[in-house]
Order: structure tokens, then C-alpha cells, then sequence
């Protein structure tokens, strides 16, 4: 008789505690149907950003810090769902993807646009650029607002210009140091008719794989080597399967970030405002923290691993330029003069240094 007492007194308590915690209308049952994040759902517009780079490179932080700063202006109105490292496309159909609204923004490098628009080509020729400042200013100068121009009529708009750095060279083979020592070697490319004449004035062969098949192409000697930045090197642990890497800093990668045109189009002036504004606040970002990363990761290949580092002298680097002439020949058939005029300027500006 006790016990069925205790029970009940039990089952009792149980039920009033449901009935005031869950069914109730007090103040308990007021905070649980209101819940911020899910205001406004029905008209958040949702940002699939594609991109093949690993998060802790340049792209996939900027990526990162775009997110976190368009989410914030726009007061989640818009909200940006990340997928890295080629996780839904690969460098081959990803521009496919963002024509097609399949996702919403991409940022290739800017090579993987120059097979489709021929005056990109003049970002990858070797030794363009003296250093990070006339980088910036072909970015973010006409030859920058040119290369947007030529995606007019595309359905997808151009927005700006993300860094990364200089890219360098490895390989599994023997050191490299001069021209010759580059001489029947294999390497990864990505794709670009530059990057390709680049390696043919060197009398090297290239296959164009996928980023994120280099490792793999790299660990069972489909290929000899590879060209990339130090980030892209160390995120992908392609130091880890290469024997040796030369600092030759011959030439620059960075990223097209670019959108859907009919996303952009649905969006209200004072959301593009905001877009454009937390762009503009990302590109400063990326154009700082790059070269952090990128000299953060050097140290990092250095400290783990055995590879061997050759840096180019002022007298190699020359040897390096010579070979390269025959590269802007042919490419200068294909990029406008004005592009080009314009390159000789930043070039001369900075041929003090
Ligand atoms: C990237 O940084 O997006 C990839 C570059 C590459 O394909 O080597």
C-alpha cells in the first residue's frame, strides 16, 4: 500500500512538472517559441560557395571571413554555406556549375579562366611581377578591371581578385636551379595556356590534373613535380612526396571570385551594397594575411620535414627570364595590346627594385 502510494506521488509530480515546463502558457513556453536564428528563414538567401583549396590556405580563409562578414551586414538575411577542398566540384566543372546556378560563387584561380578568356593569360606570365605590390596593382588597377569586363555577357559577374603568392616549383628527380635542370621532367599542371608554353620553353612535359589528384599523382610518380604556392604545397602535404623544392617565386597565383549573375539580380541594392562592401573588406583581408600564411607554411615544410630548399640567386633568376621570352611572344598574339601596355607600365614601376 505504501509503495503504490510512493508511486503515485512520483507520477504525479512527473506529470505537473511536464505540464509546467512543456504545456503551460507561461513565461517558460514564451521563450521557447521565440528563437532568433529561425527569423526571417523563409527569406534568407543561401550563398553556395564552392572552392578546391583547403581551409587554412588564403582562399578558404577569405572564404571564411567573407561569410562572417556578409552574414553580419546583411543580418543573416544572407548566408553563405562553404564547401572546400573540391568537395562538390572539381577545377574542371566548376566554372560549369556557377554558370548553370548549381552553386552561387567560386573562386578559381586565375589561370583556370585564361582557356576561356584569352587576355587572362597575362596574370600567369613568369616573373610578371616584381612582387606583392604590383600584383595589387594588376589586380585592383585597369588590367584587373579589364579582366572583369571580358566576363560581361557570361552569366556570371566578376567581383574582384583574391591572393594567395608566388608559386614555386618541386620535384622528386634532382635539384633545380637553372632552366636546364627542368629538362624531360613531368609535372602537374593546372590548366592555362600560359603555364603550358611556360614548361614547353623549359623542355618539360605536364599533365593537367585535378588539385586535389596531385598528391595522389605525386605519391605513385605519375608525375615528377608540381607548381604551386607555399600554402597549397603544405595544405595538400605535397612537400611530403617530393624530395625537392626550389624558391623561384616564378610566378603569381591568385583567385577570380566570381558570382551567378541571376543571384546577383535577385538581390536588393542595399544587399549588393553590402556584398560589395564586405568583398572589399575580405580582399583587403586576403591581401594582408597571404603573405602571412604563405611565409607561416615555409616555416612549418621547414620545421617537419627533410625536403631540400634551393633559393634562386639574382643571377639564376635572370638565366630563368631569358628562357621565358619565347612565353610572352606567344601570348602576346592572344592578350590585347592595351593589357599588355598596361603590365609594361606596372613592370617599369617597379624595375628599381
Ligand atoms: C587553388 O589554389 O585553388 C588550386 C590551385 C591549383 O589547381 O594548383
Amino acid at each position: 500500500m505504501k509503495t503504490v502510494a510512493i508511486i503515485t506521488t512520483f507520477v504525479l509530480a512527473g506529470i505537473l512538472t511536464a505540464f509546467y515546463l512543456g504545456f503551460s502558457p507561461g513565461e517558460t513556453t514564451r521563450i521557447l517559441e521565440y528563437d532568433d536564428e529561425q527569423e526571417g528563414l523563409e527569406e534568407q538567401l543561401v550563398i553556395r560557395f564552392s572552392h578546391v583549396a583547403a581551409e587554412n590556405t588564403p582562399k578558404g580563409m577569405a572564404a571564411r571571413d567573407f561569410a562572417n562578414r556578409i552574414q553580419a551586414k546583411t543580418n543573416n538575411e544572407i548566408k553563405v554555406e562553404i564547401y572546400s577542398n573540391g568537395e562538390l566540384y572539381q577545377d574542371q566543372n566548376e566554372w560549369e556549375a556557377v554558370t548553370n546556378g548549381n552553386v552561387e560563387m567560386i573562386a578559381p584561380a586565375t589561370s583556370k579562366l585564361s582557356t576561356r578568356f584569352p587576355n587572362w593569360q597575362v596574370l600567369d606570365l613568369p616573373y610578371a611581377f616584381k612582387g606583392y605590390d604590383a600584383v595589387q596593382d594588376a589586380y585592383e588597377g585597369k588590367i584587373g578591371q579589364a579582366l572583369l569586363d571580358d566576363l560581361k555577357g557570361t552569366n556570371v559577374k566578376g567581383l574582384g581578385f583574391w591572393y594567395n603568392g608566388f608559386k614555386q616549383f618541386t620535384n622528386n628527380k634532382h635539384p633545380i636551379r637553372l632552366p636546364s635542370d627542368m629538362d624531360q621532367l613531368h609535372f602537374r599542371v593546372m590548366p592555362g595556356p600560359v603555364i603550358k608554353s611556360q614548361f614547353e620553353a623549359l623542355n618539360a612535359s605536364t599533365s593537367e590534373l585535378s588539385f586535389n589528384k596531385t598528391y595522389r599523382n605525386l605519391e605513385v610518380g605519375f608525375v615528377d613535380g608540381q607548381e604551386n604556392t607555399i600554402s597549397n604545397i603544405y595544405s595538400k602535404k605535397f612537400y611530403k612526396k617530393q624530395a625537392y623544392m626550389t624558391l623561384s617565386n616564378h610566378a603569381y597565383l591568385g583567385y577570380a571570385v566570381v558570382i551567378h549573375e541571376d543571384f546577383w539580380e535577385k538581390l536588393s541594392k542595399s544587399q549588393q551594397v553590402s556584398f560589395e562592401e564586405a568583398m572589399e573588406e575580405t580582399t583587403n583581408w586576403v591581401r594582408r594575411h597571404s603573405i602571412e600564411i604563405n611565409d607561416a607554411h615555409i616555416r612549418e615544410i621547414k620545421r617537419s620535414s627533410d625536403i631540400e630548399l634551393d633559393v634562386l640567386t639574382t643571377e639564376e633568376v635572370k638565366r630563368w627570364r631569358d628562357v621565358f621570352k619565347p612565353v610572352y611572344n606567344e601570348a602576346e598574339q592572344e592578350i590585347s595590346n592595351n593589357i599588355i601596355e598596361e603590365l609594361e607600365g606596372i613592370q617599369s614601376n617597379y624595375s628599381h627594385q
